[in-house]
C-alpha cells in the first residue's frame, strides 16, 4: 500500500528531487564534530534525526519531549500502542530514567553495553508516557556506534529511536534505505555508512525473574544465559506464540512485521528451493532468491538473486538489504532456505518468519 505509493510517485526511489526535503550529511573526519553539533541542535529543538547504530538506523527525537516523540509516530506511520526504545550514552543516565535500582540488570549492562541489548525496566517519572505507549516499563539501550554515542552526548538528552523505516517495513541498514522510506518526513539524516550487525537489538524484560526475551536480536540467548548463569531456555520460548493483536507484549512480536512487498517463502532445504523455484517459474511468477554463498552454484545465471554471504554473521548483516533489493527488482516471490535458530540464527529465523507471515 503505502510503500507502493511511494514507488509509483514521480519522485522515484532514492533519486534526487527538489520536493524531497530531508538533508543527508555523509559523515567524514572533517565534518564530524560540526555535523553532530548540528544534529544535536535539531534534537534539542524537538526535531527528528535519523542516525546509524550498530544494528539498524534509528529515527531519533528527544525522549524527554512528548511532542518530539509524537513526531516519530507520525513520520513512521506507527501506531501509538508501539513503545519506543530510549537510547543513552552513559550508565549514569540510566538511574534518571528508571524507577528503583538496576542491580538486577548490572551484570548484563556490564557485559553487553554499549551493544545490541535493550533492557525493559520500570519507568521513572521523566519519560513521557507516549514513549512507553502508556505502559509502566521503559526499554533502554546504549548503542555501540560512534555516531549514535556522539549524538546522544552532544544532545545532552536521551534519544527515543525506533528503526528508521515506515511501520511494518524492512528495517534500514543503510542511509539510502532510510531515504527510500522517510525522505521528506524527517529533518536530517546522518549517513555513517552501512550498519555492522544488521538485525535489531535483543529486547529483554528484566522486570521479571528470570528475564524474558521479547525479541531475539544482536545479543544471543546463549550469551545472556551464560552471563546470568542460567539455562538458556529459561529466558523464554524460542518461537513466540501468535500474540494478541489487541495487546502484544512487544509489537515487534507482531506476526507480520519486517516485511518486504514481495511474498517471502522459507524453504526447508536447497532441494526444496529448487523444486519450488521451478514450479513458480513455470507458473510465470517473477522469483527472487536470497542465497547463501554455498547455494549459488545451484542457481547459476539466475537473476534476480542476492547473495547474503557465507555465514550467519554476514547473513544478518545483509538480510534487509537483500529483501529491499529484491523488492526493487520487482519480484513477486522471494525464496530463502530456513535457518537454524541458534546463536544469531535465532534473530534471523525470527525476522524471516515474520516477514513471511501473511
Ligand atoms: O536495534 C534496535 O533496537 C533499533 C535501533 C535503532 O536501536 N531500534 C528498534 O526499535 O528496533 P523499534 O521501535 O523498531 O523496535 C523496538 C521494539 C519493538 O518491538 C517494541 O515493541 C519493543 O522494542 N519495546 C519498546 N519499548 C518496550 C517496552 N516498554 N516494553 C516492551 N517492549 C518494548
Ligand atoms: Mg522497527
Amino acid at each position: 500500500g503505502r510503500i507502493a505509493k511511494l514507488k509509483d510517485s514521480p519522485l522515484g526511489v532514492g533519486g534526487l528531487d527538489e520536493r524531497l526535503k530531508t538533508r543527508r550529511i555523509v559523515l567524514s573526519a572533517e565534518n564530524f564534530d560540526e555535523s553532530i553539533a548540528h544534529a544535536a541542535h535539531i534534537i534539542r529543538a524537538g526535531g527528528l534525526v535519523a542516525f546509524p547504530t550498530e544494528t539498524v538506523y534509528g529515527l531519533g527525537a528527544n525522549a524527554l519531549d512528548a511532542q518530539a516523540a509524537a513526531k516519530i509516530f507520525e513520520a513512521k506511520q506507527r501506531a501509538l500502542s508501539d513503545p519506543l526504545i530510549v537510547h543513552i550514552a552513559t550508565t549514569e543516565a540510566l538511574s534518571d530514567l528508571m524507577e528503583g535500582g538496576w542491580s538486577a540488570a548490572a551484570p548484563l549492562i556490564d557485559a553487553f553495553w554499549p551493544g545490541p541489548l535493550t533492557l525493559v525496566l520500570p519507568c521513572g517519572p521523566r519519560i513521557p508516557r507516549i514513549v512507553t505507549a502508556g505502559g509502566e516499563k521503559v526499554a533502554i539501550r546504549m548503542p555501540n556506534h560512534p555516531v549514535a554515542l556522539a549524538l546522544i552526548k552532544a544532545a545532552g538528552v536521551p534519544i527515543a529511536a525506533p528503526s528508521a523505516n515506515l511501520f511494518g517495513h524492512v528495517s534500514p541498514t543503510t542511509a539510502q534505505h532510510v531515504l527510500d522510506d522517510l525522505d521528506g518526513r524527517i529533518d536530517l539524516l546522518l549517513d555513517g555508512g552501512p550498519t555492522t550487525i544488521g538485525v535489531e537489538s535483543t529486547v529483554l524484560d528484566v522486570t521479571v525473574n528470570p528475564p524474558q526475551i521479547l525479541r531475539p536480536g544482536g545479543v544471543t540467548r546463549e550469551a545472556i544465559a551464560e552471563r546470568l548463569g542460567i539455562r538458556d531456555w529459561r529466558l523464554g520460548i524460542h518461537q513466540s506464540p501468535i500474540p494478541n493483536p489487541q495487546s502484544p507484549a512487544s509489537p515487534g512480536m507482531l506476526e507480520k512485521h519486517y516485511a518486504p512487498n514481495a511474498r517471502l517463502i522459507i524453504t526447508k532445504s536447497l532441494e526444496d528451493m529448487r523444486t519450488r523455484h521451478s514450479s513458480l517459474v513455470a507458473r510465470h511468477f517473477k522469483v527472487g532468491l536470497l542465497l547463501m554463498a554455498h547455494e549459488q552454484a545451484a542457481f547459476l545465471g539466475h537473476t534476480p538473486s542476492f547473495v547474503l554471504g557465507a555465514d550467519l554473521i554476514s547473513m544478518a548483516q545483509n538480510l534487509y538489504a537483500g529483501l529491499r533489493a529484491l523488492d526493487s527488482a520487482g519480484v513477486d516471490v522471494i525464496l530463502v532456505t530456513q535457518v537454524e535458530p541458534v546463536g544469531i540464527g535465532e534473530a534471523i529465523a525470527d525476522r524471516l518468519r515474520r516477514a513471511a507471515a501473511k
